[in-house]
């Protein structure tokens, strides 16, 4: 029989409700035969404070037990800024080396967007997660003074670029448009800007089936306002990714509906998903945040898992519902039972 072996990590402010909500849609999707096995970790700003730690080697051990992760939000404004960063999210993305950080767009029937009309929106963003400016190489001289010189350099490596240009057109040859964007900025980024674009070219030979497309990033988020259908997927940098990943949010219903998903392609580690919104503190603990973000991330980690069926069963209940609600504000918890209801059948 089949089991799914999960870390959970609820986290901070309303990362423990929509997690809640994403469990439930989850246990109610899978069917009789799958045994789901979690396991809950304290990780986030609590933890920080009592122990002064974000993450241990003997938490990253203890997390490498599990097939995949399964993340609320982590931040709190009591812990400087960058702590919980650093030393939880993006330490987990670089150890378990989650270098496709998917990010699906899609505008669903009866989601507002602040764009005129209702364009068709269906794309998603393959970000590159390991490298580009992420990586913590720089450093500053004259600290202070007003000659300070601060470096941060953006590293890519042939290997790290040609592993996730070659997800991405994979990922486009399986879908209808087959259509891959490479979205960097090789007028002026000389040497980077170069390697992702020959690596590219040199990709895109085999896949000839694929129709593939180049676009400088500030034009990008001209496209993505004026005219957002062009694209099916897009494949980026790091810090790129970062930056168009937030307005592709902001078109496409905003970051109550916005997924994603931390992952390792070869499953040598566990791969983790995430709503893209961050903790919300001002509204923890009322029962006002949507776990939809977090319902669509529980599809993305089924998926990598290889449950398709199932993953396609929770979009589409995510559809329906949103399709259906009436006018009257749900709490978390409805939101959560009627997904759950429509997944079970
Ligand atoms: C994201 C976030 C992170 C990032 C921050 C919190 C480090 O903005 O997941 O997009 O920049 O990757
Ligand atoms: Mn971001």
């Amino acid at each position: 029989s089949r089991s799914i072996n999960l870390a959970v990590i609820p986290g901070d402010g309303i990362g423990p409700e929509v997690v809640a909500q994403g469990l439930k849609v989850l246990r109610a999707v899978l069917p009789q035969d799958v045994k789901l096995e979690t396991k809950e970790f304290d990780f986030g700003a609590k933890r920080y404070h009592a122990t002064g730690e974000t993450l241990t080697d003997a938490d990253v051990d203890a997390l490498k037990q599990h097939e995949a992760i399964l993340l609320g939000a982590i931040g709190d404004p009591s812990v400087p800024s960058g702590v919980l960063e650093r030393g939880f999210l993006l330490k987990l993305r670089f150890l378990f080396d989650h270098h496709v950080n998917l990010r699906p767009s899609r505008l669903l029937p009866g989601v507002a967007t602040p764009l005129a009309g209702q364009p068709e929106i269906d794309f998603v963003v393959v970000r590159e997660g390991t490298e580009g400016p992420y990586t913590g190489n720089g450093g500053t001289i004259r600290k202070g003074t007003p000659h300070e010189v601060a470096t941060e350099v953006s590293v890519n490596t042939a290997f790290g670029v040609e592993r996730v240009v070659r997800d991405a057109f994979a990922r486009a040859q399986a879908r209808p448009r087959k259509k891959l964007t490479l979205v960097h900025k090789n007028n002026v980024l000389a040497y980077a800007g170069h390697l992702w674009t020959d690596v590219f070219n040199r990709v895109a030979e085999e896949f000839p089936e694929v129709t593939t497309d180049y676009i400088h990033v500030d034009a990008a988020t001209i496209y993505l306002v004026t005219d957002p259908a062009r694209f099916d997927v897009i494949v980026t940098d790091n810090l790129f990714g970062d930056i168009i990943t937030d307005l592709a949010a902001a078109v496409s219903g905003g970051i109550g509906v916005a997924a994603s998903g931390n992952i390792n392609p070869s499953r040598e580690f566990p791969s983790m998903f995430e709503p893209v919104h961050g903790s919300a503190p001002d509204i923890a603990g009322q029962g006002k945040a949507d776990p939809t973000a977090t319902v669509l991330s529980v599809a993305l980690l089924l998926r990598h898992l290889g449950y398709d069926a199932e993953a396609a069963r929770i979009e589409d209940a995510v559809s329906a519902d949103l399709g259906e609600r009436g006018e009257t504000p749900r709490t978390t918890d409805e939101i959560g039972d009627a997904l759950a209801g429509r997944v079970a059948g």
